[in-house]
């Protein structure tokens, strides 16, 4: 547990944060997957990404952490083994806390020679399966889930010749559509997902960067089409990776609700599959401004951020829905900390996906918030939150899960008395070292 105080001045600083979460998944993947070695500078060594290095370690994946000789940067170097030269685990697949690591590992393994389990933690024994197992079934694989329930563990069977299919996902979700991709590189044919609405495309950036054939399309009834002619061979690469926007979202929040702030958070990720956080904030009235933009291969900038009054739009409301949401589906617990200080009602909708992830963030989102002293009401598929009303310290459970932790460390930072938060160390899952720099800008 970690107890935190209100704010008693503006943050100033010049700040990073520590690499996206989603990125150095897939650099390990990919550069396991590919022939050659991949050399990762600003991978993000926390609990869920070093699960993905386990997992290909124990796949017969060599994967060193070392120094650059010239210039002392932490890197990673994985020796891609190429798609069809892993070796067959002795045990099951342990992906901790990761959804990511589960969902898209299970692509890999769908397409296997060998036999092979996966499971996780607590929280990932609960998360849904079936929306991966369903593509991965029509495309000839063999995956059951061990208890019946459409959770992990999964156990697949080896020697199973996939096909290409064209999978309409109901959910715009990147690990439904990057497991299928995954999948997809060793079928026979084309694979095409289609989602409701673009979902984070980092699999589609870097798996082209690899050597893949793959890009996303706009398709004629407007749903987004991820499109992989498999066959390319996959090379080695450099990867370097940005500053994740989810975790620089907790400072951006921070800086925008303690009057005085200001904050330069340096080489963000803002892919504009990810950075949905920015446009909404800046449409209430956020000053934030972007410094610096690199539009290479996956975008970044020095992202510049001050305390800022926020408005709703003129009936007082600020709706937040539609094809945004999965632009800034790990930020809406943050956002919802934003909301509920400013002086407007907002409307967060179509987030139904809020409620199966490391947590039900809607549910907890709105446990912590009504026991700041927030006026909130949880709905079907987000929530609404009246901003305004003054909070106060409180007990609050993170439910393990590491974006309830970090919002509500926000939050303590304009609330009267003493935050404390239940397991804070779950921050390890994507940002071991938040609390440290949190409490550094105080
Ligand atoms: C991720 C995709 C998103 C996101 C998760 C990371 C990824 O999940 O919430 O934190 O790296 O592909 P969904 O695909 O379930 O939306």
């Amino acid at each position: 547990m970690i107890a935190l105080e209100k704010a008693k001045g503006p943050l100033k600083g010049d700040i990073f944060v520590p690499g996206d979460k989603s990125i150095s998944h897939r650099s390990i993947m990919f550069g396991a997957l590919a022939e050659g070695t991949t050399e990762v500078t600003g991978f993000l060594q926390s609990a869920d990404c070093l699960s993905t290095i386990d997992c290909f370690r124990k796949l017969g994946v060599e994967i060193e952490h070392s120094l650059r000789p010239t210039n002392g940067v932490p890197t990673i170097t994985v020796h891609g083994r190429g798609l069809r030269n892993f070796k067959a685990p002795d045990s099951t697949l342990y992906t901790g806390n990761s959804g990511t690591t589960t969902r898209l590992m299970s692509g890999i393994l769908a397409a296997q020679p060998f036999n092979s389990m996966i499971t996780g933690d607590n929280s990932i024994e609960k998360r849904p399966m079936k929306r991966i197992m369903t593509p991965l079934s029509q495309m000839g694989a063999e995956v059951i889930s061990v208890m019946g329930n459409d959770c992990a563990p999964l156990s697949f069977t080896g020697g199973k010749t996939l096909r290409g299919i064209n999978y309409r996902s109901p959910v715009a979700s990147a690990q439904v559509k990057s497991c299928v991709m995954l999948a997809g590189l060793y079928a026979e044919g084309d694979t095409v997902v289609y989602e409701p609405a673009l979902s984070r495309n980092h699999t589609e950036i870097m798996l082209s960067a690899f050597g893949a054939d793959i890009h996303n399309e706009v398709a004629r009834d407007g749903s987004a089409a991820a499109i992989l002619h498999p066959g390319m061979p996959l090379i080695g690469q450099k990867v370097n990776v940005p500053g994740d926007i989810s975790s620089a979202a907790y400072f951006i929040a921070a800086a925008l609700i303690v009057p005085g702030s200001e904050l330069l958070i340096r080489n963000v990720g803002i892919n504009n599959t990810r950075s949905g956080i920015l446009a909404v904030l800046q449409q209430m009235g956020a000053d934030i401004t972007l410094l610096n933009v690199d539009e290479t291969s996956e975008p970044k900038a020095d992202i510049l951020v001050k305390y800022s009054e926020l408005h709703g739009a003129d009936n007082n409301q600020f709706v937040i829905g539609g094809k945004v949401i999965p632009t800034m589906i790990d930020e809406l617990p943050v956002v919802a900390v934003v909301a509920a200080t400013a002086g407007f009602d907002t409307i967060i909708k179509d987030a139904a996906e809020l409620r199966i992830k490391e947590s039900n963030r809607i549910d907890t989102v709105v446990e912590g918030l009504t026991k700041m002293g927030c006026d909130v009401e949880a709905t079907d598929d987000g929530m609404i939150i009246h901003g305004g009303k003054p909070l106060h310290g409180a007990d609050i459970n993170s439910h393990a899960d590491h974006r309830l932790a970090m919002s509500f460390a926000v939050a303590s930072l304009v609330a009267d008395g003493t935050t404390r938060i239940l397991d804070d160390e779950c921050v390890g899952i994507s940002y071991p070292s938040f609390f440290k720099d949190f409490q550094s800008l105080l």
